[in-house]
């Protein structure tokens, strides 16, 4: 293990544990101990750890729980958001594999704290290994007594980026398209009726695995690693052109972007420098003068980036930055689902021009247009994607005003290499190496 990793969720060697291994390490005695708590210390206890959501937008966790207990209708419950569809991130399927059980027991501890009738863990049904493995883990720990039987159950859901958007995963566990609804589950949640609102805590994988931690060896251990801003440790996925992709998980706000892209990942595959970095496709570019920002939420935003869900997509400066943002807009506008004009006609105008652009054919005016679409392809939207889309691509093209440049007056580089999206497929741990998923589906 490198030096600058701090494994605290994923096992010491790596190895996949086995439910008798878990136990032998403390297994099950969290959901023990919470069971024995009133569920407002559970809460009070988060609250202590200050522990953020891991799935994007660092919510923090005791604040969604206690709203959620605290709505008047009886009948709740709990989502665990395992759909992981953005592109460059992989941390919560590694982290299944190798341990389904801190998952289950965190979401049995939120099912207690909230006073839920049950859980769903919502995933894309193409995750197949981690399926298999949650399905027999949830049998050995019912057999086993840690969890309750048939409490938690297992939705299988469509290969589409908005079954990760939570009111779009609510739908979809509701028997629907995953298209977001208006009103946020909190309110309206899973099997809602008139009578029957049904508040529902959605929340990551890797929030209700840091729960299990936290509840075992309590709030001041969790703190005792990590950052003011970020507590504990996050799981970062890196990949691209890097020379070892993975994901490492780290002690928050203490490593910086540029000691995991030089010094875990071990640089640049080629001879050529780093360029540009992107966490996932929801916040600004990273260039290398921020590179020494330390890797948490608030640092992060402070230079125009975002730890987001800890995805790292790396670029060297072969990659053509007018052609990434083309293949991000194209991403997310493919990925919207038409329900509000501003976001379905903003992100595939935006793609439009990008292709004008990149293709040759764009001008001064069509950048012009791309701002100023940016500026408005939010309004009243039901979800974040045209926000993701107007803060990543205006930040490329601030960042790199010489490329855009470049491809308007004609000099766009004749051996252009053409990028692949990183949708991240599986992961080979021998060769450090990430498969990616068909990128037909997104093709321009
Ligand atoms: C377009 C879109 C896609 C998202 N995809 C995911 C996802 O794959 N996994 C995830 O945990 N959160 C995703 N989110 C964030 C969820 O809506 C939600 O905020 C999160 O699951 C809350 O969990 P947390 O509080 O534990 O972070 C997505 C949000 C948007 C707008
Ligand atoms: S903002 Fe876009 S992706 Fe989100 S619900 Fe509206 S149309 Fe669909």
């Amino acid at each position: 293990m490198h030096p600058l990793e701090c494994r605290r969720l994923l096992p010491q060697d790596l190895k996949p544990l086995t439910v008798s291994g878990y136990i032998s390490q403390g297994g099950g005695l969290a959901i023990k101990k919470a069971l024995s708590m009133a569920p407002a210390d559970i809460i009070e206890e988060l609250k202590k750890a200050n522990l953020r959501g891991r799935g994007g937008a660092g919510f923090p966790t005791a604040i969604k729980w206690g709203g959620v207990r605290n709505e008047p209708c009886p009948t709740k419950y709990v989502v665990c958001n395992f759909s992981e569809g953005e592109p460059g991130t992989y941390k919560d399927r590694y982290n299944i594999l190798k341990n389904p059980y801190h998952l289950l027991e965190g979401i049995a501890i939120a099912i207690h704290a909230i006073g839920a009738k049950e859980a769903y863990i919502g995933i894309k049904k193409k995750y197949k290994p981690q399926i298999h493995r949650l399905f027999s883990a949830r049998k050995e720990m019912e057999n086993s007594g840690i969890i309750q039987s048939g409490v938690i159950k297992i939705h299988l859901g469509q290969d589409e980026y908005l079954y990760g958007e939570e009111k779009g995963l609510i739908e979809s566990i509701d028997g629907n398209f995953p298209m977001p609804r208006n009103i946020p589950p909190y309110i309206q949640g899973v099997n809602f009726t008139p009578n029957s609102p049904n508040p529902t805590c959605v929340n990551n994988v890797e929030s209700f695995c840091q729960v299990t931690h936290i509840m075992d060896k309590g709030a001041n251990w969790f703190k005792s690693v990590g950052s003011e801003d970020t507590p504990g440790t996050v799981m970062c996925t890196v990949c691209g052109d890097i020379k070892q992709p993975g994901v490492y998980e780290l002690a928050a706000g203490k490593v910086t972007l540029k000691q995991l892209l030089y010094d875990i990942a071990q640089g640049p595959v080629g001879q050529s420098p780093l360029k540009a970095v992107f966490s996932g496709v929801a916040s600004g570019v990273v260039t290398p003068e921020r590179f020494d920002t330390p890797l948490d939420f608030g640092s992060l935003k402070k230079v125009g980036g975002g730890l987001g869900s800890g995805g790292f997509i790396v670029y060297d400066q072969n990659a053509c930055m007018v052609q990434a943002a083309l293949k991000f807009s194209n991403f997310l506008a493919k990925s919207s689902c038409g329900q509000c004009v501003p976001c379905n006609w903003g992100t595939v105008h935006i793609t439009e021009y990008l292709k004008k652009i990149e293709f040759g054919r764009g001008c001064q005016d069509d950048i012009e247009a791309i701002l100023e679409i940016c500026g408005c392809c939010t309004n009243q939207t039901r979800c974040f994607l045209p926000t993701q889309e107007s803060i990543l691509i205006s930040s490329i093209i601030k960042a790199f005003p010489g490329e855009f440049k470049a491809h308007i007056e004609g000099q766009r580089p004749s051996q252009e290499r053409d990028l692949v999206l990183p949708k991240l497929h599986d992961y080979n741990e021998e060769t450090f190496t990430f498969s990616y998923d068909d990128p037909a589906k997104f093709s321009i």
